[in-house]
């Protein structure tokens, strides 16, 4: 073997190589989005972030998941409307996600569980959210108790609660 052949041979195993690093690369992001599709579906994300989820019995597309709901819940704490994750996330690093992810929010969103899930579950998570590609508008703006709102929403009050007093 002379030099060229040795170096050409160099040239085509670097190639091969690189070639090698940017399928793993591709597969590792394929099965981040995967598991963030699967983390979105079990944690139930569509059920209050994707209008219609619960009525259509989880048939509504992909294509129209986690795009915010202009249905809110009113409650106790006012009325609140799951957000257009979609956008919200499009906004920020995945960094910024990590800790976004665990701020405490109003009823009914599950935050608590939320703030629990992994760094990579969160970042899977992101991974398939921001894949989704953003879609549809922010979610109307919180109300406070007290102040109506001209949007559809869903009544939060509990009823015939036993008391204290009775236990
Ligand atoms: C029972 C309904 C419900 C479920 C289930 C739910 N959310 Fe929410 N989510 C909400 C509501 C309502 C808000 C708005 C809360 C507020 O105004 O403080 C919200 C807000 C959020 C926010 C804050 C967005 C922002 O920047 O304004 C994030 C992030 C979020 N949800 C992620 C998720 C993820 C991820 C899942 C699934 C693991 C999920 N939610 C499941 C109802 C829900």
């Amino acid at each position: 073997m002379n030099y060229k052949t040795v170096f050409s041979a160099t040239a085509i195993g670097l190639v091969l190589a690189g070639i090698g690093v940017a399928e793993a690369a591709k597969k590792n992001e394929e099965r981040l989005i995967e598991r963030g599709r699967y983390l979105v579906t079990v944690g139930q994300c569509n059920d209050c972030h994707t209008p219609g989820f619960p009525q259509s019995n989880g048939t509504i597309p992909e294509s129209d998941w986690l795009v915010g709901n202009s249905v809110g819940f009113q409650g106790p704490w006012g009325t609140t409307y799951p957000a257009n994750l979609r956008k919200v996330i499009s906004a920020m690093s995945e960094e910024n996600w990590l800790k976004h992810a665990r701020l405490e929010r109003r009823p009914p969103m599950p935050w608590f569980n939320l703030a629990k899930t992994s760094d990579d579950d969160l970042r899977a998570m992101y991974r398939y959210i921001s894949n989704l590609g953003v879609k549809g508008e922010p979610a109307p703006a919180y109300a406070p108790p007290g102040q109506s709102v001209t949007t559809p929403y869903i009544e939060f009050f509990p009823k015939n609660l036993p008391t204290q007093a009775s236990k």
